[in-house]
């Protein structure tokens, strides 16, 4: 199969690449790019821990073509805060023990964060149901609803 040029723009950065015609976002940031903070789980959009935002929404970089991606604004886990310091969703999380293995963290981390972003007067229950398609086999949940809505409370001061 032969390769096509395209350029990439992630957490600030154009990027041109040569990539596949069918190859999926997530590849290319973990393979080509070495963005491997977002993370490969089941690879056919049931779990959430490829979660990146594509202009500022949140997408499965899995069932994603990087050929669809050109001259559109790509973030992930790496460029979600600046430099040595924290979001406030991953702020909490840490200090609420939202994370164990930590391998969902990153997907729930780009998922929260624009939602909380674009809802600043949400509820528990609705925090609950906007992480429902982030699949997490440590935590039980509790303490990553804890840590969003702890997060939700400092970002409305
Ligand atoms: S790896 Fe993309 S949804 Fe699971
Ligand atoms: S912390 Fe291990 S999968 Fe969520």
């Amino acid at each position: 199969m032969s390769l096509i040029q395209t350029k990439l723009t992630v957490n600030g950065y154009t990027h041109s690449l040569l990539v596949n015609a069918d190859e999926t976002l997530l590849f290319t940031l973990r393979e080509q790019l070495y963005l491997t903070g977002t993370k490969e789980g089941c690879n056919q959009g049931s779990c959430g821990s490829c979660t990146v935002l594509i202009n500022g929404k949140p997408v499965l970089s899995c069932m994603t073509p990087t050929l669809r991606c050109a001259n559109k604004k790509i973030t992930t886990i790496e460029g979600i805060s600046g430099g040595e310091t924290l979001h406030l969703v991953q702020k909490y999380l840490v200090s609420d023990g939202g994370l164990q293995c930590g391998f969902c963290t990153p997907g729930v981390v780009m998922t929260a964060v624009p939602y909380l972003e674009e809802n600043p007067d949400v509820n528990r229950k609705e925090i609950k149901e906007s992480l429902s398609g982030n699949l997490c086999r440590c935590t039980g949940y509790k303490k990553i609803i804890d840590a969003v809505e702890n997060a939700s409370k400092e970002m409305k001061k």
